[in-house]
């Protein structure tokens, strides 16, 4: 997460660097800053506001910096509160050396205790970053490049910054560990920056700093060293995407955009939730002893958010061991539903800022419950109101069709569960370890996921020639971790490409829904491994024998399933509390590529909003 912006040209550097920061607001925007080299100050300009962008915009507006180079930052808080003294960049105590950084230090605690014993340095802030300011001033003698240079020698951890110093007016240097940042440069400017679309008012022409090396930007000129500080090049490309295709980062769609970001995205939001031996969420505003309090637990939330919550509900059940409800939150304050101090209500929301979640949980507040709050928006109605809050960090997601909100809300979730699991005294620090390696292989087998791309848009192509008059639309069925998927793919389905889709539990299909079949129907069978896999195989066989088209999604080494169904997707294995992570991708991406097919506006379906603000 946050995203970083370097201007060293000719020109004012504010305007051209906030110009940039605001092609990067979708990858945080809970604080944004700047900082200028101006001229006739013996220290730099620094300028900071919490909250969006816009706040900076008027800070700059009122500073009127001067600078010609300068750095930027826009921010997702993962060390310290969004606050203004937390907001990039960071400085050494003089204010000569400022640095903005994205990713995470990973031994900022040694390095600072390192700073305070051998420099008597004590930062202002809670952040990770402010540490990397001050070992490059402890470190700078007067060549910055070597400072730095120096400086990455001791950090560990994911990183990409950007650096300047008062002494050097026209230079930027910058460092590269597993985090992305590209350069461009014209005649007389250079631009470094997260990702290309912050480069195209400037150049095309693109280049990838390379992981370990550093980058050495003056007016209209680059040069890239590796990690002893000689010469190297960077990876060069070409785009031409336009300014909106940028922001989509040369997929034809946010959808697509979003789903391919979903390894990311998980990633992310495990981060930095285990430290061997304790789980830890967000904020929590309360004693933690209550965690133990409970007798029950609700979770409500809508849509997509509600078929994450179904999903959980195992998580929840198996490792707190409390009886866990889940309800669609505009039913659920109407039905005068059993909440009191014993309850803990979890309330799900990407946006943050759906009216019937945050009704639901001020009514469960005013019943005297306890509530999570589950979602993707820093400083969103349902993180300020809940009592404990857990951030997604899926990054923004524009499309209107939720997707890595979804897989990103599971983990949230499941981490959830784990913290008042172990808070009760439920799990060994060893059963919590396990679950945390499981978890860190799920964005390389999302990928493998992904890569069936092409495949999964010809069964897509082959389902729309199926459809007739007659039976236009599709089903969906799964059991157990099968049913939330089936329903999120009924919802994805419906929502972009317009087809009646719906989704059962597979067990329920010859009470009612086994009607509906007649030759040609498509099927989507949730299919993978786990306790009710021969259920859903008998399922299977009862509609195939009706005639109906079956694709199943199923597990790596399944030949049961394969031998049933006409198509099959597969998936690689996972602990079975996960699976429906990766059993979603594909349900996905079958929407995605079907509403493609029938030319629909994929990011703006007809007749939706991203977020509903109203009941
Ligand atoms: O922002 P929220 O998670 O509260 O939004 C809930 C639903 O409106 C949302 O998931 C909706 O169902 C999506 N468009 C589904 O793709």
């Amino acid at each position: 997460m946050c995203g970083i912006v370097g201007y060293v040209g000719n020109e004012n550097a504010s305007g051209p660097v906030l110009n940039g920061l605001a092609t990067l607001e979708y990858r945080g925007y809970d604080s944004a800053g700047l900082a200028t080299i101006e001229p006739g100050l013996d220290h730099l300009g620094i300028y900071k506001a919490a909250g969006k962008l816009v706040n900076l915009r008027q800070v700059v507006d009122d500073a009127q910096p001067q600078g010609t180079t300068a750095i930027g930052h826009t921010r997702w808080a993962t060390h310290g509160d969004p606050t203004t003294v937390n907001a990039h960049p960071h400085t050494t105590a003089d204010q000569r050396l400022a640095v903005v950084h994205n990713g995470i230090i990973e031994n900022h605690l040694e390095v600072a205790a390192m700073l305070r014993e051998e420099h008597g340095i004590t930062p202002v802030s809670d952040t990770d970053t402010e540490i990397i300011a001050h070992l490059i001033g402890t470190l700078y003698t007067g060549d910055l490049k070597e400072a730095v240079r120096q400086a990455t020698q001791v950090l560990t951890g994911q990183y990409a910054i950007g650096v300047i110093h008062r002494d050097h007016p026209d230079t930027i240097v910058a460092a590269v560990n597993g985090a992305p940042m590209v350069i461009g440069t014209t005649d007389d400017v250079a631009v470094l920056c997260s990702d290309v679309a912050g480069l195209l008012p400037y150049t095309r022409h693109i280049t990838a700093v390379p992981d370990g090396h550093m980058a050495m930007l003056t007016p209209g000129h680059m040069e890239i060293f590796d990690q002893d500080g000689a010469p190297a090049t960077g990876h060069t490309y070409e785009v031409d995407w336009t300014a909106e295709e940028a922001e989509k980062g040369g997929y034809p769609s946010f959808m697509a955009k979003e789903i391919a970001e979903q390894p990311r995205a998980v990633r992310d939001t495990m981060t930095g939730r285990w430290d061997g031996t304790q789980v830890h969420i967000d904020e929590v505003s309360f004693d933690l002893s209550r965690l133990k309090t409970f007798d029950k637990i609700i979770i409500v939330a809508c849509g997509t958010s509600h078929h994450a919550g179904l999903v959980a509900r195992r998580a929840f059940e198996h490792w707190t061991r409390l009886s866990t409800e889940v309800e669609i939150a505009s039913e659920f304050r109407y039905r005068d539903p059993i909440v009191n101090k014993a309850t803990l209500v979890v309330a799900i929301s990407q946006s943050g800022e759906t009216a019937d979640t945050i009704a639901a949980m001020q009514y469960a507040q005013d019943q005297g419950a306890t509530t999570l709050g589950v979602t993707n928006m820093v400083g969103s109605t349902l993180a300020r109101g809940a009592d404990s809050v857990i951030i997604t960090r899926a990054g923004r997601e524009v499309a209107v069709a939720s997707t890595k909100a979804f897989t990103t809300q599971i983990v949230a979730l499941m981490v959830a569960a784990l913290w008042i699991g172990q808070a009760r005294g439920n799990l060994y620090v060893e059963e919590i370890q396990a679950v945390f390696d499981d978890l860190q292989s799920l964005p390389d087998a999302m990928e493998t996921v992904l890569a069936q791309d092409a495949y999964i848009g010809s069964l897509a192509t082959a389902l729309v020639n199926r459809l007739t008059s007659q039976h236009g639309y599709v089903m969906f069925f799964g059991r157990l971790n099968g049913l939330p998927i089936a329903l999120e793919g009924a919802l994805k389905l419906k929502e972009i490409s317009y087809l009646h889709a719906e989704g059962f539990a597979s067990g329920e299909m010859k009470h009612g829904p086994i009607a509906l079949i007649e030759p040609g129907v498509t099927v989507i069978a949730i299919a993978t491994e786990g306790a009710v896999k021969t259920k859903v195989m008998s399922n299977i066989e009862q509609v195939k024998g009706r005639g109906a088209h079956v694709i199943a999604i199923v597990t790596e080494g399944d030949d049961d399933v394969r031998a049933l169904a006409d198509d099959v997707i597969v998936v690689p294995a996972a602990m079975e509390l996960a699976s429906p992570i990766l059993a979603v991708i594909p349900v996905q991406m079958l929407a995605l590529h079907v509403a493609n097919a029938l030319d629909r506006d994929v990011d703006q379906p007809r007749n939706l909003a991203k977020t509903v603000t109203v009941e």
